[in-house]
């Protein structure tokens, strides 16, 4: 395992969403208004909004603003109706995140 540096820390404020590229695979960096960091596929697994153009960070959940699926650290996903009911959704890829004086790393597979 190889740690990968995706950026600075300073780079992803609370409430940001950051495009990175690793092994060219697109990731997305978010930081909850909680001040957690988070690392996901860029894809939304509904109809593959990309989610630093469409995604918002809503409290420590990372929403699609296409059509309002959200997705927890966990990377479940989520649909919230009009009521407040919660209904599962697809699913989205989640990496280890690591975040120290250097930036936010992801542990990777190669190099
Ligand atoms: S493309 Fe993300 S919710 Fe539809």
């Amino acid at each position: 395992m190889t740690r990968i540096r995706l950026c600075a820390s300073e780079a992803v404020p609370a409430g940001a969403v950051v495009a990175v590229s690793v092994d060219d695979e697109d990731l997305v960096v978010w930081r909850g208004h909680d001040g957690v960091v988070c690392v996901m596929e860029a894809r939304c697994p509904h109809q593959w909004s990309h989610l630093a153009a469409e995604g918002a960070v809503d409290g420590d959940e990372l929403v699609c603003c296409s059509h309002w699926w959200r997705f927890r650290r966990d990377g479940s996903g989520w649909k919230v109706n009009v009521n407040g009911r919660r209904d599962r959704k697809g699913d989205i890829g989640v990496l280890p995140v690591v975040e120290d004086d250097d930036g936010v790393w992801v542990e990777g597979e190669g190099a």
